[in-house]
C-alpha cells in the first residue's frame, strides 16, 4: 500500500538537526508504518552551511527565515532543533497555521512560555511531541514496564545524576553560535533546563508528578568572554550546577544533581528506582542494561542482575539487531519518531506532548525560584 506522506520542515541543522534528519531518513527502513516523512525543507539562518547539509541528508529544499517555512503550503509539520529562545515563536505561530509540531527540549524558556504554546497547539487540536528521547532508550521503556507491571512496587526513593565537565575551563566562551547553552537570554538557565529537564521527564514518567522541591545552583565562574567577539567579557547568568531534593506527589522521595563541572563525566545520565519489592538503575553511558533487583527472588540467589537489553522481547529491540547487539544514540530519535507516525496511524497520540512537557518545565521553573529564594517551593 503506498505511504501517507507527511511533509517534514525542520528549522536547525546543528546537533540535533543532524539527529533528526537521520530519523527521517531511517524510521521507515525500521518501522512498519502506514505514514511516510518526506524531507521537504529544513531552514536556519546560514545558507553557506545550510546549503551542503540539506544536501548531505536529503532535505529538497530550503529556508533562511523559519517564518517563510511555516508559511510554506507544502509543510504539514515544522520540527523545531533551534535554540530555547526560538521555540515559543516557532511553536505558536505553526500551531496558528494549523501544522503538527514538534519540538526540541526544554519546551520554552520558562513555563510561562510553555503554556502559552500548549494553548497554542491544544487550540489548534494539533498533533505534536517533544523529543525527550531518553524516553525511548529501550532499557529505559523497559524500566517504565517493570514499574507498570508492579515488579518494584510501591516507590520509596529516586536517585537521578546528570553530569558532563565541559565547561570547567574559564577559557570557554559563552553565546554565539556553539555556545548558546552558556548565555541565558538563549538558553534559559544552564543545567536545569538542558539536563535536569531530561532526568525530570524520565522521573515523572518512571514515578509519578513531584510535588515541591528544594534546591541550590551554583555559577562556578562567573565571568566568560563571549564567543563572538572575545575581547568582552560578560557576566554568566546560566546555573554551572544544581542539586534539588524533591516531593512526588506519591509520598516517595527524590534527589537530583547535574553539572557540568565533573571531570571525567561526559554524558552520564543515571537513575536509580528503590521500590518496596525491588530496585532500578539506568546509567546512559551503560545505555543498552538494566540493572534490577528483585526481592522476590529466593533470599540465597539475592543479588543485582544486569539485562542486556538486546532481545526482541524487549522494548523497540524488535526493529532492531539480533540478540546482544546494541543500538545507540541516534536510534532513540529513530524510535521516538516512530512512536509519533504510528501515534497519528492510530489515533493514539504520542507522549510526551507538550502539555507533559509543560510539567516537567513546570519542575524546572520551582526549582530555580527554589535556589533563589532558598526554601521549599511548590511546582
Ligand atoms: N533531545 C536531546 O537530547 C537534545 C540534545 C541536544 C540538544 N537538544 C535541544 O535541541 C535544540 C537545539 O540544540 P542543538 O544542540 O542542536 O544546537 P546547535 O547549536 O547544534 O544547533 C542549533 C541550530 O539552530 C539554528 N538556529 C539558531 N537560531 C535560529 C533561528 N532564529 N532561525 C533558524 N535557525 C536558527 C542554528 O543555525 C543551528 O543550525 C535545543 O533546544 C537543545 O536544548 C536536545
Amino acid at each position: 500500500m503506498p505511504k501517507k506522506k507527511l511533509n517534514m520542515g525542520l528549522i536547525g541543522y546543528g546537533f540535533m538537526g543532524r539527529a533528526h534528519s537521520n530519523a527521517y531518513n531511517k524510521v521507515n527502513k525500521f518501522f512498519d508504518l502506514e505514514y511516510e516523512p518526506v524531507l521537504k525543507a529544513v531552514c536556519a539562518r546560514k545558507e553557506a552551511i545550510l546549503k551542503p547539509f540539506a544536501e548531505r541528508w536529503g532535505w529538497e529544499s530550503t529556508e533562511t527565515d523559519w517564518r517563510r517555512l511555516i508559511e510554506r503550503d507544502d509543510i504539514d509539520c515544522i520540527d523545531i532543533g533551534s535554540p530555547n529562545n526560538t521555540h515559543r515563536d516557532i511553536a505558536v505561530a505553526a500551531a496558528e497555521a494549523g501544522k503538527m509540531v514538534l519540538c526540541e527540549k526544554p519546551l520554552a524558556m520558562n513555563a510561562a512560555e510553555g503554556l502559552e504554546m500548549t494553548e497554542a497547539i491544544e487550540k489548534a487540536g494539533v498533533a505534536n511531541m517533544v523529543w525527550f528521547n531518553y524516553r525511548r532508550v529501550p532499557a529505559i521503556a523497559l524500566a517504565k514496564q517493570l514499574v507498570d507491571e508492579g515488579r518494584i512496587g510501591r516507590v520509596f526513593h529516586y536517585r537521578a545524576k546528570y553530569l558532563q565537565d565541559w565547561t570547567i575551563s574559564a577559557d570557554v566562551p559563552q553565546g554565539g553560535e556553539t555556545l548558546w547553552r552558556l548565555d541565558a537570554d538563549v538558553a534559559g538557565s544552564g543545567v536545569t533546563g538542558d539536563l535536569l529537564a531530561h532526568s525530570i521527564d524520565t522521573a515523572i514518567w518512571l514515578a509519578g508528578g513531584i510535588d515541591k522541591v528544594s534546591a541550590m545552583t551554583e555559577t562556578f565562574i562567573k565571568e566568560r568572554p563571549t564567543q563572538d567577539d572575545p575581547s568582552v567579557t560578560r557576566e554568566v547568568k546560566i546555573d554551572d550546577a544544581c542539586a534539588f531534593l524533591a516531593r512526588f506527589n506519591n509520598g516517595a522521595l527524590a534527589t537530583f544533581e547535574s553539572t557540568r563541572y565533573a571531570r571525567g563525566r561526559k554524558n552520564q545520565n543515571t537513575f536509580e528506582i528503590n521500590g518496596e519489592k525491588g530496585s532500578l538503575f539506568f546509567d546512559l553511558e551503560d545505555a543498552h542494561q538494566l540493572q534490577y533487583f528483585n526481592h522476590d527472588d529466593d533470599e540465597h540467589v539475592h543479588g543485582w542482575r544486569t539485562i542486556l537489553v538486546t532481545d526482541s522481547e524487549h522494548p523497540y529491540m524488535d526493529h532492531w539487531w539480533v540478540p546482544g547487539c546494541v543500538i545507540g544514540y541516534e536510534h532513540t530519535f529513530i524510535n521516538a519518531l516512530a512512536d509519533f507516525l504510528q501515534g497519528l496511524e492510530t489515533g493514539t497520540p504520542v507522549r510526551p506532548n507538550f502539555r507533559d512537557a509543560l510539567g516537567t518545565q513546570r519542575v524546572c521553573d520551582a526549582v530555580l525560584k527554589s535556589a533563589r529564594t532558598e526554601a521549599w517551593e511548590k511546582v
